[in-house]
């Protein structure tokens, strides 16, 4: 057993089984999310936190990275904090926390009110094994493009330079994006294929962060891949999938849309 007999396929069974015949510094990326806090049964499964990160961080290549997408349940009128435990275990067990970032919803789920804000993100973690290997920043217009700026730029803040030296060049066209992503949840299209499943991801963020840490060819994990979003954009985008479930439905709906996506892109050649 290798990572060849995972390649390019949705696997059911436990990932932290299933992990194990997959060898060491293999995997580019993974972005995966877990049950939050149990919040959402999976028909009774559970996930050992610490053995699946620790598997994670083994396959992991060096400068690879993994995306873990989470949100904290509210019990007996606290949040959990599990988010940031599970994030402090990261860093425990070798990897760098290289950024924590944002996913809001822009259409988050109404709740019940109990005198606080309506919760609309949960937090993507994005862990590295060293320094990461690849980045291809996402690009966005700048409001004020072109403007000539009058002030002068510091020569270097950082290092305590702070006298001012020459005229600030005009604002670029293009700068790279923030690290709060916004997305419709369950509206579009490409993911209301999903919706036998009780917590999809949009299928673009997981393309942003597919594209940003990846290059075609290179190798993209799930090991809880649900509904298989994360294996059906990483094909897309040509790059090759690992997708693990321990639902035989999840699976099922996962290798569905894979073929879907399989046919659409056949057609448009
Ligand atoms: C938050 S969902 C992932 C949804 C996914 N990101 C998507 O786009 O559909 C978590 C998944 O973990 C799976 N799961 C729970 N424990 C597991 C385990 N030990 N091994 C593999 N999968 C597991 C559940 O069946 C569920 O589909």
């Amino acid at each position: 057993m290798g990572i060849n007999n995972y390649i390019n396929r949705i696997t059911e069974g436990n990932c932290i089984e299933l992990m194990q015949n997959i060898e060491n510094d293999v995997v580019d990326l993974t972005i995966t999310s877990p049950p939050y806090d149990d919040l959402r049964n999976y028909k009774g499964y559970v996930f050992p936190f610490e053995e699946l990160s620790k598997e994670l961080f083994r396959v992991t290549k060096p400068g690879g990275v993994v995306v873990w997408v989470v949100a904290d349940a509210t019990i007996d009128g606290s949040e959990t904090g599990t988010s940031f435990k599970q994030a402090l275990f990261f860093k425990e067990i070798g990897f760098n926390l290289h950024d924590t970032m944002i996913f809001r919803k822009k259409n988050p789920i109404p709740q019940i009110y109990r005198k606080r804000y309506t919760n609309e993100f949960e937090f993507m973690f994005v862990f590295s094994k060293g320094a990461v290997k690849t980045h291809n920043p996402i690009l966005i217009d700048c409001l004020h493009a072109g403007l000539e700026l009058n002030g002068t730029t510091y020569k270097n803040y950082s290092k305590n330079e702070q006298y001012r030296e020459k005229l600030a060049k005009p604002v670029k066209d293009k700068k790279i994006k923030g690290n709060i992503w916004e997305y419709v949840v369950g509206k579009k299209l490409e993911d209301q294929e999903a919706k036998g499943h009780p917590a999809p991801f949009p299928c673009e963020l997981v393309r942003d962060h597919i594209f940003s840490w990846t290059n075609p060819g290179d190798v993209v994990l799930d090991p809880m891949c649900g509904s298989g979003t994360t294996c059906k954009v990483a094909y897309e985008l040509d790059r090759n999938y690992i997708g693990i479930d321990i639902s035989h439905e999840y699976c099922e709906l996962a290798r569905t849309r894979i073929k879907q996506i399989e046919s659409t892109m056949k057609l448009a050649l």
